[in-house]
């Protein structure tokens, strides 16, 4: 079965009541027909039909065996940290969303779990940063916000070498777009409170992976640490990957269109999209993508109160945090959570500047979309 297919069918076979989809079970225990029974459900936090068959079908869209869903995006990659032990190290990029650094850095330096950040996106600089200790390495592509494009594939190979394990964060790409899995990585992780959810009503994670030993580890701790999601937010998540296909289609659609007016737009000094051919990520990405996307981020001409202007004079567009629902987002990273835990001088290393605006490019009428934009830019 084709993508599409799978979306609308996987996890949600028809059961005995002929329902053609998954109902939410909002059960906690299951009544076990004996001592020593083998039955799949008992207790929802170590499994629950609902959370099953979201976990099901993500995972055969992202090409895998196995998936786990989490309460949020951070507890999935938390679940994926899990893996690592004290005195382990891990290479990240450091174009990644906010929420990892702070997990890298106030959280796993606590067990002694150190990370390196690797600043360019040159597969061979991931390679020295290597060091003995590296257990892991963890990329994110497109990056959040600046959407800089890494090569899985080049960076799995050398991992591979090595015995490390590759984790990567799949939440801007969606499984739709690219499946990093087929690309050598070990792990996928999301936030599945964006694209996968797609309408901003939930906040999820997931972990999918191939590997039936990461797989056994990581849904112990699932289970264990209890970070869950819960049988609605899976409902809703699985309903979400029913329409993924069409939404990411209109999504890189309007983007496209976003990016070559904000190109051509006299007040904007620089456009961030990996689907256009002067992007430094672009070749990379028509490789390990099949599309690029919804997210385009772009740097404006001008002093701070230009910027605050833009975002005053926003009407479609809401000004929020987070990204991938079906209404189009603006956000300034430099002065919002997901990035305030890095100094002044980290944001600037990692080109998280005053001038830079992040979009995530709804599934409106593009022509609103452009309209919005063209009467805030001025
Ligand atoms: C790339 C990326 N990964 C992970 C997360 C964390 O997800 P959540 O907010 O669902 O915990 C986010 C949130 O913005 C994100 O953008």
């Amino acid at each position: 079965m084709r993508f599409a297919t799978r979306a609308i069918h996987k996890g949600s076979e028809v059961d005995s009541t002929g329902s053609v989809v998954s109902p939410i079970y909002a059960v906690s225990t299951f009544k076990q027909p004996g001592i020593g029974s083998d039955q799949r459900f008992k207790y929802s936090r170590a499994s629950n039909p609902t959370r099953s068959s979201f976990e099901e079908c993500l995972a055969s869209l992202e090409g895998a065996k196995y998936g786990l869903a989490f309460a949020s995006g951070v507890a999935a990659e938390m679940a994926a940290l899990s893996l690592l032990k004290t005195g382990d190290e891990v290479v990240t990029t450091a174009h990644m969303y906010g929420g990892t650094y702070k997990i890298l850095r106030k959280i796993m330096v606590n067990y002694n779990i150190s990370t390196k950040y690797v600043y360019s996106t040159d597969a061979d600089d991931f390679e020295r940063a290597i060091t003995k200790k590296t257990k892991l390495i963890w990329l994110e592509t497109p990056t959040n916000p600046i959407l800089k494009i890494l090569d899985i594939r080049a960076i799995s190979d050398i991992a591979k070498k090595r015995k490390i394990q590759v984790v990567v964060d799949n939440t801007f790409a969606s499984p739709y777009f690219q499946q990093p899995l087929s690309l050598g990585a070990d792990i996928v992780v999301h936030s599945t409170t964006k694209y996968i959810g797609g309408h901003s009503d939930i906040i999820g994670g997931a972990v999918v992976t191939n590997n039936n030993n990461l797989y056994k580890k990581i849904k112990f701790y699932q289970s264990a640490a209890g970070a869950i999601a819960s049988p609605f937010d899976s409902f809703l998540a699985l309903r979400g990957l029913k329409t993924l296909e069409v939404r990411m289609k209109k999504h890189e659609e309007n983007a496209f269109e976003v990016a070559k007016f904000l190109q051509n737009n006299k007040n904007v000094n620089e456009t961030l999209y990996p689907g256009l051919t002067s992007h430094t990520g672009h070749e990379i990405a028509k490789k390990q993508m099949s599309g690029f996307g919804g997210m385009v981020s772009f740097r404006m001409k001008g002093n701070e109160s230009k910027v605050k202007k833009f975002i005053s004079s926003l009407k479609l567009f809401a000004f929020a945090e987070s990204l991938g629902g079906i209404e189009s987002l603006a956000s300034t990273p430099y002065y919002m959570i997901t990035h305030a835990s890095l100094s002044e001088q980290e944001r600037a290393k990692i080109g998280i500047t005053r001038d830079l605006i992040r979009l995530s490019i709804g599934i409106e009428d593009s022509r609103d979309i452009l309209e919005d934009l063209e009467q805030a830019l001025g």
